[in-house]
């Protein structure tokens, strides 16, 4: 059966995100274009098509001769069509992923996909490895729960740079391709840079310190790398980070900025109609939590746990000093059950930069916001800025303070007290959305084992 194309002049191009309840239905016929997203064939003479077109889904309703055209006939899952009709509010009850549905007059396969063996419908098979829909990430991110994560992921990034252009931080974009570490040298991806070392960086921290003095509070959305050895479900090889630098402030005013952080972008995205609605239906439990935060100090930390018969691998009972494993720390904040900024940890289980506390010479200005489900999120504290101070910390840490020429004249000229902190994008998306992994918040998640796609 051959049906005549509408002519150009009475036909509007539309996005199926113009379609909707708020707006005016356009009139007339329209045409969309997009994805075959899903097939429902009623009978000979109708047939419903749900077409993609990255701003929305729609539906199309075919029948009678318009079921019987070669295209209709061989159509399959993940073609391109373009699909002319009129549009119609559907009655309430009746299915449709927006509330209209798109009455067909006309239809085109634009680029056919595969049909029989090589089906999309095979690839959307909930049932299918994980590593397998790995590996079809490229596919998978067609269907809805992955692509609404994406654009909910797209609204935080947002969210993030809102919270910093209001509170007059300036954005930076620093090189990922360095030649200094700083969070330990086991975790360093190394490469080579033209015949020398390099790394691919953990942290813009030492960057952002530097243009303190020319740009003030500073903030950059950037990549970081880590060489992590074990796959837990919070560890990525490379991920998203945000990360924040501020001068002539306070260990106090760091924690008041990581609080107003992590609640202002809560709220921002609980208050926005398209992430709020995602939000609240991938993770109906969440509410935006409500400054301020509990405060607990590494020390209450090892007595909770030790009050709560949490023991070491070994058997025995953790101590002062001891490195606080991913497990307890998250047994303690899934049991406490709210955000705890755990703060200041021991020396000898922190970076070089700490600088220690006052009353108490063993611990540092350092803290770790802690989720519950999800454990740490943010990793921040204050800086050493005192310039023997900080060879000390090079030297305590085996640390060639040679390279860091650049970072350590920051204590020569003019220095001041100063912290920042860094975010785990993943981490808080997998918190919001109260998800079990952080790599089904990843475009192409990168972790111990898997470079591809
Ligand atoms: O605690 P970290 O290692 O701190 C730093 O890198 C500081 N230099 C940041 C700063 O002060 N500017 O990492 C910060 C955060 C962690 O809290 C976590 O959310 C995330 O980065 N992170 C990871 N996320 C996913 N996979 C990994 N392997 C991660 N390592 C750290």
């Amino acid at each position: 059966v051959q049906i005549e194309r509408p002519s150009a002049d009475e036909t509007t191009y539309i996005k199926i995100r113009d379609v909707c309840e708020e707006k005016p239905v356009p009139e007339g016929i329209v045409l969309i274009k997009g994805w075959v997203h899903r097939i429902r064939i009623q009978s000979k003479k109708l047939m419903f098509v749900v077409v993609r077109d990255g701003t929305g889904l729609m539906q199309c309703v075919l029948n009678d001769q318009l079921c019987e055209t070669y295209d209709a006939l061989t159509l399959t899952r993940e073609s391109t069509v373009e699909v002319y009709g009129t549009l119609n509010q559907v009655p309430k009850g009746k299915t449709s992923p927006n509330g209209f549905e798109l009455k067909a007059v006309f239809f085109k396969i634009i680029s056919a996909a595969p049909g029989g063996k090589d089906s999309a419908d095979n690839i959307f098979n909930d049932d299918a490895n994980p590593e397998v829909l790995l590996d079809q990430r490229h596919m998978v991110l067609r269907d809805q729960g992955p692509s609404d994560i994406m654009r909910f992921r797209a609204f935080v990034l947002n969210a993030f740079r809102t919270h910093y252009n209001d509170n007059n931080y300036c954005e930076v974009t620093p090189p990922l391709m360095v030649q200094t570490q700083v969070e330990g040298g086991s975790t360093l991806f190394k490469f080579d840079y033209y015949g020398q070392d390099a790394y691919l960086t953990q942290s813009s921290q030492l960057y952002l310190e530097t243009v303190l003095p020319s740009l003030g509070d500073v903030y950059c959305i950037a990549q970081s790398f880590r060489a992590e050895k074990s796959r837990t479900r919070r560890h990525l090889s490379e991920y998203t980070h945000v990360e924040a630098e501020c001068s002539f402030i306070s260990f106090e005013d760091l924690l008041n900025r990581v609080e107003k952080l992590v609640c202002d972008v809560s709220n921002h995205i609980w208050n926005h109609p398209v992430a709020g609605k995602i939000l609240r239906e991938v993770n109906p439990s969440f509410t935006p939590p409500e400054a301020p935060f509990l405060r607990m100090s590494y020390i209450e930390g090892i007595e909770w746990l030790n009050e709560h018969g949490q023991l070491k691998p070994d058997g025995t009972p953790y101590v002062f000093g001891d490195d606080i494993p991913e497990a307890p720390e998250r047994y303690m904040t899934d049991s406490i059950n709210r955000p705890i900024l755990f703060h200041s940890f021991p020396a000898e289980v922190k970076s070089f930069y700490m600088p220690r506390r006052e009353e108490d010479n063993r611990l540092t200005e350092s803290v770790d916001l802690l989720m519950p489900g999800v454990g740490e999120i943010v990793g921040g504290s204050m800086r050493i800025w005192d310039l023997e101070e900080l060879m000390k910390g090079y030297e305590r840490e085996g640390i060639d303070p040679t390279p860091y020429y650049w970072f350590t004249d920051q204590r020569r000229y003019g220095s001041c007290p100063h912290g920042g902190y860094g975010l785990g994008l993943e981490r808080f998306l997998t918190w919001m959305l109260g998800l079990h992994h952080v790599r089904d918040v990843c475009l192409y998640p990168r972790f111990t084992g898997r470079c591809r796609p």
